[in-house]
């Protein structure tokens, strides 16, 4: 099993989408084995987005990230990081498909809802900067009997 980070990005918890991202993830099977509320500091949101440092878009990147509650999650699977990244889409949401999340619902590439890691090292990296290993749930969800073979 692999894990990845996904964060619902301050315009998906304002457009009220918290429980249409997380419905999505259930449904294909994934499992959310950590699950938090807040509003992320500009020092995390730094460190979370540090591959960008240097980027034109970082400033306002960190000062959109910060401005208003987001939801941050461990999910869990079977290819987790890559099967995320396909639940999300392609980063500019005018090239996303539809069927997925940033396709079904979002326009600009700085309102694109959903947040995940990008590879397995990138996942593990995202998970310690947002959650102590105290809050990851170690635990079998009784359909997985039904969800792998
Ligand atoms: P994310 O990290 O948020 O899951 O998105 P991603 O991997 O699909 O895209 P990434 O290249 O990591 O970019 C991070 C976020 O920065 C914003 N961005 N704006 N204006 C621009 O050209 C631009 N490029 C990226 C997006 O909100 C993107 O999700
Ligand atoms: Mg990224």
């Amino acid at each position: 099993m692999e894990q990845t980070y996904v964060m619902v990005k301050p315009d998906g918890v304002q457009r009220g989408l918290i429980g249409e991202v997380i419905s999505r993830i259930e449904k294909k099977g994934l499992k959310i084995a950590a699950l938090r509320m807040n509003i992320i500091s500009e020092a995390t949101a730094k460190e979370h987005y540090s591959e960008h440092a240097e980027r034109p878009f970082f400033p306002s990147l960190i000062e959109y990230i910060t401005s208003a509650p987001s939801v941050s999650m461990v999910v869990v699977g079977k290819d987790a990081v890559r099967v995320m990244r396909n639940v999300n889409g392609a980063t500019n949401p005018v090239e996303a498909a539809p069927g997925t999340i940033r396709g079904d619902f979002a326009l600009d590439i700085g309102r694109n809802i959903v947040h995940a890691s990008d590879s397995p090292e990138a996942a593990a990296r995202e998970i310690a900067i947002h959650f102590k290993d105290s809050e990851i749930a170690d635990y079998s969800r009784i359909d997985e009997v039904c969800i792998y073979e």
